[in-house]
């Protein structure tokens, strides 16, 4: 597909706090589960979309700390900035919006004056955003002092608690779900309204995203008192949202499945990746499975089997080569050998690969090049590599996959691991 001009299958818009990041699972399963799923079966036609109250600074720092993909379009600081692509280039056009019946100046002036409310650092101060942070047994009652006193200034801001904690004064015509809303408008103006949105959350402010007409909603399970009320008295009874069994990015995927809205298994839950049974040949399946069995042989979670390395060799083209970041350039078939006295080496440890933006296209009757950035996590480092794959068709079954031709990396950032012999691939 051409993502400049199609509609996406399925646009997902998320939270990343306790939804899309479960900060209770230092091994990030469910994260990586759906990562897995997200590249191998929607990225090429889908969008992301990551809607945190975080602001661009606390973002970034979560990035660093898990193991998170790259967004198509980025909605920061609780609906009230919205960026698009890697170079996250912000909507202007938002920010007109917002600045309508806004000032930040009274707003903070009269906050202040509560001494519930303490003020959250300067990073998460925006320009349409006040935050603070207030007990459970005070949120209620300050809330409506707070409404009433701006109502006097005849200021229209909206207030959200989430979280237990958190206190959002914005713009009334701000938040997550006016986001959304202005979001699924400008798709639709451009003729690219996505077949299916599903959003996900877990807090207060996560609570507007379901308020959206066509919009289906989960609820991960781990949701807070305060977005579970807020469902109880809005929404019960509508089919479309759902309150998930499982945790964060777990209750994604359970969502996808519910209503079904494309394929819910990750590449994550097949023990056997050898056992091929698509219809099609599958570049993004290949480079998702390809990396998750590097993960699991330095893990020791596959089997030391000369029949996997054979295997492997075999996909690998006779004349294949592999140019490593570091610039040398190596057989493909010589990497595969080395990975036989790499088996294990990671067993045990904080180790884990994961592929980010997988793009392919075709370029010849029987040849794909995909595109995508592939990261291992170690020791609580993040190493990333921009990666490119020539990948054949020729003289092989759908079954027997993908032939690799060639693999081309460049490091991607400032991180570069110590010893860049033990990066393979
Ligand atoms: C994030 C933001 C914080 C905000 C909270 C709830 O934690 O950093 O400023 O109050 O989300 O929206
Ligand atoms: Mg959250």
């Amino acid at each position: 597909m051409d993502r400049s001009t199609t509609a996406p299958r399925l646009m997902i818009v998320s939270d990343l706090d306790h939804t899309m990041v479960d900060h209770h699972d230092p091994e990030n399963l469910s994260l990586l589960m759906f990562n897995a799923l997200w590249e191998a079966k929607y990225r090429q036609d889908s969008l992301l979309v990551f809607s945190t109250g975080r602001s661009l600074t606390l973002y970034k720092e979560l990035r660093k700390e898990k193991p998170m993909l790259t967004p198509d379009i980025t909605i920061m600081s609780v609906g009230t900035e919205i960026t698009y692509g890697n170079l996250m280039v912000p909507d202007d056009g938002w920010v007109e919006i917002l600045n309508q019946k806004w000032d930040k100046k009274i707003v903070l002036e009269e906050a202040s004056k509560y001494p519930e409310l303490t003020l959250q650092p300067e990073t998460e101060q925006r320009p349409h955003k006040v935050s603070f942070y207030v007990q459970k047994d005070k949120a209620q009652e300050v809330t409506k002092a707070l409404s009433e006193c701006f109502i006097n200034h005849g200021l229209d801001v909206k207030i959200i608690y989430s979280g237990g904690i958190d206190l959002d004064i914005l713009p009334q015509g701000a938040g997550k779900g006016q986001a959304l809303a202005y979001l699924l408008k400008k798709l639709n103006d451009e003729g690219k309204l996505p077949k299916n949105t599903l959003a996900c959350g877990d807090s207060g402010n996560d609570a507007e995203l379901f308020s959206i007409p066509e919009v289906y909603g989960v609820m991960v399970s781990n949701a807070q008192e305060e977005l579970l009320q807020w469902h109880a008295v809005n929404a019960k009874g509508n089919p479309n949202i759902i309150h998930a069994s499982e945790r964060c990015a777990g209750g994604i995927i359970q969502a996808i499945g519910h209503f079904s809205l494309g394929p819910n298994i990750s590449p994550r839950d097949i023990i056997d990746l050898s056992d091929n049974n698509l219809e099609k040949f599958d570049p993004a399946y290949e480079v998702v499975k390809f990396y998750l069995f590097l993960e699991r042989w330095r893990r020791a979670e596959a089997e030391n089997s000369e029949i996997y390395l054979s295997n492997l060799k075999a996909v690998c083209g006779p004349c294949g080569y592999f140019v490593h970041p570091s610039g040398f350039e190596k057989p493909l078939r010589d990497c595969v050998d080395a990975l036989r006295r790499c088996y294990g080496d990671n067993r045990g440890k904080q180790f884990r690969v994961w592929v980010d933006q997988v793009f392919y296209s075709q370029v010849g009757s029987e040849t794909w090049i995909v595109r995508f950035k592939k990261w291992e996590l170690f020791d609580d480092e993040q190493y990333g590599c921009l990666t490119t794959a020539l990948l054949s068709s020729k003289d092989v079954s759908v079954s027997e996959g993908l032939t690799w031709l060639q693999v081309h990396q460049t490091w991607l950032g400032e991180a570069i691991p110590k010893d860049q012999s033990l990066w393979f691939f």
